[in-house]
């Protein structure tokens, strides 16, 4: 059949001049620019390369980002200290820490360190809380980014079957209740599969909307995916591949070329829901200033 390919690197472009355009009209009005505060513990290299497309994203969009990268064996302390520096800090409008954090560091205690008016990724227990039960909140990004790109190309959410590939706290959940909200983008009836679902293919056969984010690459194929349906593809894996020079190759948690047979929307990895991650990071961060300029 051949999906058309649902270009997210188009839409975010697009999106983002907007945000520059509102960013540049706050500082000229009130004279707050929106600012980003990042902190990023460890030498992950992925993680690192994230950090620092989030950063020129920023400037791009004419914001202020300030940087903390600290070394591996950072403690706690030290880290929540940062975060409690970038909560009373006026410059700073959104807060990011990067994920994952080293195993000695407990994510839970730095993310509720996080002053929720501050939390542009929409991590902290308060936004989530928010999120479920439909109050104004800053929405994850990656999962917005999702719905942001189904909006954008005509999909029908509601009253279609979605079915979620994944749990985590970062894409899978959240992305199932938005995809469930009474709004736009939502009204969808949603399936979550995880690691302990039998019969897998039983369940993304029977997808209009199927949204994977596994964490592992190749975790859906072509056969698994109902003809016609619209592929959602969130996974980003660095697969070893000795003709790259890098060393390897960027792929997702669905096999593209067999999946581009059955499904009639699909998004490539890189170029797909990568850059409208971001996007939307840059979204809140201006929402966060512009708040925090009628104080
Ligand atoms: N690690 C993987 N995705 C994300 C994200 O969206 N935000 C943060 N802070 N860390 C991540």
């Amino acid at each position: 059949m051949g999906a058309k390919i649902l270009n997210g690197k188009e839409l975010a472009a697009e999106l983002r001049r907007e945000i520059a355009e509102k960013s540049d009209a706050l500082m000229a009005e009130n004279g707050v620019q929106p600012g980003l505060g990042v902190i990023l513990v460890g030498a992950d290299p992925a993680s690192a390369s994230y950090v620092t497309a989030k950063e020129k994203a920023c400037a791009a969009a004419g914001m202020y980002s300030e940087d903390v990268r600290l070394p591996e064996e950072t403690s706690e302390a030290e880290v929540l200290e940062v975060v409690g520096r970038m909560n009373r800090n006026p410059k700073i409008h959104g807060i990011l820490v990067q994920l994952p954090l080293p195993q000695h560091i407990s994510e839970s205690r730095v993310i509720n360190a996080i002053d929720p008016a501050k939390d542009v990724d929409g991590f902290t227990p308060v936004n989530i809380g928010r999120m479920i039960i439909g109050e104004p909140c800053f929405l994850p990004c990656t999962p917005h980014g999702v719905i942001q790109m189904l909006l954008k190309a005509g999909v029908e959410t509601a009253g279609s079957h979605a079915v979620v590939v994944g749990r985590s706290n970062i894409v899978g959940k959240p992305v199932a209740q938005l995809l469930m909200r009474k709004a736009e983008g939502g009204n969808a009836t949603v399936t979550v599969c995880h690691t302990a679902t039998k019969k897998l293919a039983d369940f993304t056969r029977q997808a209009d909307i199927l949204i994977v984010a596994a964490g592992r690459p190749e975790t859906v194929t072509g056969d698994m995916i109902k003809p016609g349906a619209v592929v959602i593809d969130v996974g980003v894996n660095r697969v070893p591949d000795a003709t790259k020079t890098k060393g390897y190759r960027l792929t997702g948690d669905v096999d593209f070329e067999s999946a581009q047979e059955s499904a009639a929307l699909i998004t490539p990895v890189p170029g797909g829901v990568g850059p409208m991650t971001i996007t939307m990071l840059l979204h809140n961060t201006l929402e966060s200033a512009e708040r925090a300029a009628k104080h």
